[in-house]
């Protein structure tokens, strides 16, 4: 079952509108909850005023700082379990401060969510108003990230190899502030049952959501259900906890019936985070031969007032190649600007446009192939940890891309192709993200009738999990894939890992596959014991299990479930129980110490651009991924076009504006750009396919972000090659090519 291109089995709920969503599930009675947000970035909040609003017929109640039940903070210091599931680290409706335009300060509760809208527009709030800090850009005032030690690293001595190279490229590039924009936006129902609490959220960890809820109202965990049976997308924003869900579970408690909260597409800009805006200084220095023997990146970004997010873009440039000499260094300024968080690729999304970038520009300065200069530097070794990769095969991956896009027919001189009256140009760079791997639980009962039901508290964030559950049970239990029930997004399930760090594969991967060997053995182990059964006192060894038949050597067979049916039980079960599995990826590196764990690509792009008005296209994408065994060759292909298409947008048209006041102008799917159908031509993807053992029992390494890497370098540097303009500043418009 594993490398079938089976097609997931959410589909027809999904088409059939039959997939409920964290709003749509039909409760009795209930409310609708709208989040009023401040208009101002910075200030104290005198008085709200909640008159205008309370005439509406049909509004409830107004909660606000005033009148808000008081939540458990979370703990702050040594303590860092909660900071890697929280979003910001003070409370909604706690405190009367205001530190971002479009935070939190009153819910407005209305048996219609139209009164609730018009009620949250009629608030009237009086600040006493301060100066914010909104400029991104600037000299002085940054500090270091509170979390990531390794944030700041350096080995050997970079000044000796710079003042000892023949080349040096040392340049600035920009990314700007993005959203994630799933389609699905932040939303939670709440029911309340006495201190007991159901929670449907549209969340990337049902886990996270349960202790989060769980402690901010002083209630045991399991207390708390928390139910994401299916999310529309989440790229991050949904990995962490926000503010929303809380004040929805508040609304319920406060009104004494179930709430609905579902955020506007406004609201999704500043309530569950974004990608910051960051600037990153790259430079390599390289002997004539294009070795480089130094880098250093530094990364300057920016963070809120309440928020613990870093943007960790160095991390790449410190593992990717081979440079004996190398530092790395991120800071942020603390703005009066809505929180960041993770975004699809976070650090390393940013980190290769800049490094891929500036290999072009090395390459360049060579004279020499983007594609030998990138050879040259293969690392075999990830020298920030010391330890070898279990397995990198970028070479190989270089080679087939430049096979499969014609590499060896590019344009040569740069801002001279023309074809058909357009500029015509080719780039490539690599790609590369961390292979993750999370423990966690499950359990797999066996029925009577030979089926099999999976259950683990992981959701399927619309990439296909539930399909690939599927498959790697059906896989390691020997029966079809259609004999399985996958059983995920419940809280009450056994804990599995958040989707985020792409490690849900290969974790779940790691845990169902020892449960279904247990199930097989206790098969066997009953077999071998059954008088009647045709395998009775055969030894264990000799017996194996496939397509749903126990066999012998000998040729005897039989359905398993003849020893399920003559054991007298009902079922057989199985589980696998971790303590561990709420968090973001930890590498195994208890289990392999003597390991390195990453994912690598190669990414070609062409560029045609209109030399008169500079408009762009990119006719062709070519990428060659080595992300371990591919489990479902249909779904991680459609993971790798969709991080393609996230790393297109990056390179061409995402940007979020804000004004000198903090306030993001461009808030909604109108003037905030995304590739449509129409700007998206050609995506070639293939894969290595080659197992990773050493990480994970099925070889596979996850392969959910990696497609954005190096996509907008691959773009950037095709945009160079066909008009001799190099762009450090995305995204890459039009106005900056003319
Ligand atoms: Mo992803 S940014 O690790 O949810």
């Amino acid at each position: 079952m594993i490398g079938i291109a089976k097609p997931r089995i959410d589909g027809p709920a999904k088409v059939q509108g039959q997939a409920r969503y964290a709003v749509e599930y039909p409760v009795d009675n209930p409310l609708y909850a709208v989040i009023a947000k401040s208009t101002v970035a910075k200030g104290t909040i005198r008085n709200v005023d909640s008159t205008d609003a309370e005439k509406i017929p049909g509004i409830v109640q107004v909660i606000h700082a005033g009148n808000a039940l008081k939540l458990t903070p979370y703990p702050t210091g040594p303590d860092t379990r909660f900071a890697a599931i929280y979003g910001e680290s003070i409370l909604p409706l706690q405190q009367q401060e205001v530190v971002y335009v479009g935070q939190a300060v009153a819910v407005v509760i209305a048996t219609r969510i139209e009164d609730a809208w018009l009620g949250a527009s009629r608030i009237k709030i009086d600040y006493d108003i301060e100066e914010p800090a909104v400029e991104r850009e600037q000299e002085e005032g940054y500090v270091k990230p509170s979390a990531g030690e390794g944030l700041q690293y350096e080995r050997g001595d970079l000044e000796a190899a710079r003042a000892a190279a023949a080349f040096v490229v040392s340049e600035e590039y920009s990314v700007p502030t993005e959203h994630h924009n799933p389609m699905e936006m932040g939303g939670t129902t709440v029911l309340w049952n006495g201190q007991k609490l159901t929670v449907y959220d549209a969340t990337q960890g049902v886990a996270n959501t349960q202790a989060c809820i769980a402690h901010c109202f002083g209630l045991p965990p399991e207390n708390v259900r928390v139910i994401a049976h299916y999310v529309g997308g989440g790229f991050g924003c949904k990995a962490f906890f926000w503010s929303h869900t809380l004040l929805a579970a508040m609304a319920a408690k406060i009104t004494e019936r179930p709430v609905k909260l579902i955020l506007n597409r406004e609201d999704m800009y500043t309530l569950m985070g974004h990608r910051p805006e960051t600037f990153q200084r790259i430079t390599l220095a390289s002997d004539k031969d294009g070795k480089i023997s130094g880098a250093e990146h530094i990364t300057s970004s920016y963070n809120s007032e309440t928020g613990e997010h870093f943007e960790p873009c160095g991390i790449t440039s410190a593992r990717l190649y081979n440079i004996p000499n190398f530092a790395m260094h991120h800071r942020y300024l603390k703005l009066n600007l809505p929180s960041p968080t993770y975004m699809r690729g976070p650090g390393e999304s940013n980190g290769t446009f800049a490094l891929e970038s500036a290999m072009d520009e090395l390459a360049l300065k060579l004279d020499m192939d983007p594609v030998e200069l990138r050879m040259h530097n293969y690392a075999a070794s990830n020298l920030e940890q010391q330890r070898p990769y279990s397995s990198n095969k970028i070479r190989e991956c270089y080679q087939r891309g430049a096979e499969l896009f014609g590499w060896q027919n590019r344009n040569q001189n740069p801002g001279k192709l023309l074809k058909d009256g357009r500029l015509v140009g080719h780039g490539m760079a690599s790609a590369s993200y961390p292979a993750n791997l999370s423990p966690g639980s499950c359990t797999i009962t066996l029925s009577g009738d030979g089926s099999a039901t999976v259950q683990t508290a992981v959701q399927d964030i619309g990439t296909g999990t539930y399909t690939v559950v599927g498959q790697i049970t059906a896989d390691a239990l020997g029966i079809a894939s259609d004999r399985v029930e996958v059983e995920i997004g419940d809280s009450d399930f056994p804990r599995g890992p958040m989707s985020g760090g792409s490690q849900v594969t290969a974790s779940v991967g790691n845990y169902i596959i020892k449960a279904a060997e247990q199930l097989k053995k206790q098969l066997i182990e009953l077999t071998v014991q059954q008088s009647d059964s045709p395998h009775y006192q055969a030894s264990p060894e000799s017996l194996t299990i496939a397509q749903g038949t126990i066999r012998d050597t000998n040729g005897n067979s039989e359905a398993i479930e003849s020893i399920i049916r003559r054991s007298g039980q009902d079922i057989l079960t199985a589980e696998v129980s971790s303590k561990k599995g709420r968090g973001f990826g930890t590498p195994p590196s208890q289990s392999e110490p003597g390991s390195s764990f990453q994912s690598f690509g190669a990414v070609f792009a062409e560029a045609s651009i209109d030399p008169d008005l500079g408009v762009i296209t990119i006719p062709r994408i070519v990428g060659v991924y080595d992300v371990g065994t591919i489990i479902n060759p249909k779904l991680a292909m459609s993971q790798l076009y969709g991080g393609i298409i996230f790393g297109y947008s990056m390179a061409l048209l995402e940007a979020t504006e804000f004004n000198d006041t903090g306030r993001i102008v461009n808030a909604d799917y109108a003037e905030y750009h995304v590739p449509v159908n129409a700007d998206i031509n050609d995506i070639t993807v293939e894969f290595l396919n080659e197992p990773d053992y050493v990480f994970s029992k099925h070889g596979g390494r996850g392969l959910g972000e990696i497609g954005t890497t190096g996509t907008a370098a691959a773009i950037a540097n095709a945009i160079y090659n066909a008009t001799g303009k190099r762009i450090r500043s995305l995204p890459i418009t039009l106005d900056k090519l003319l």
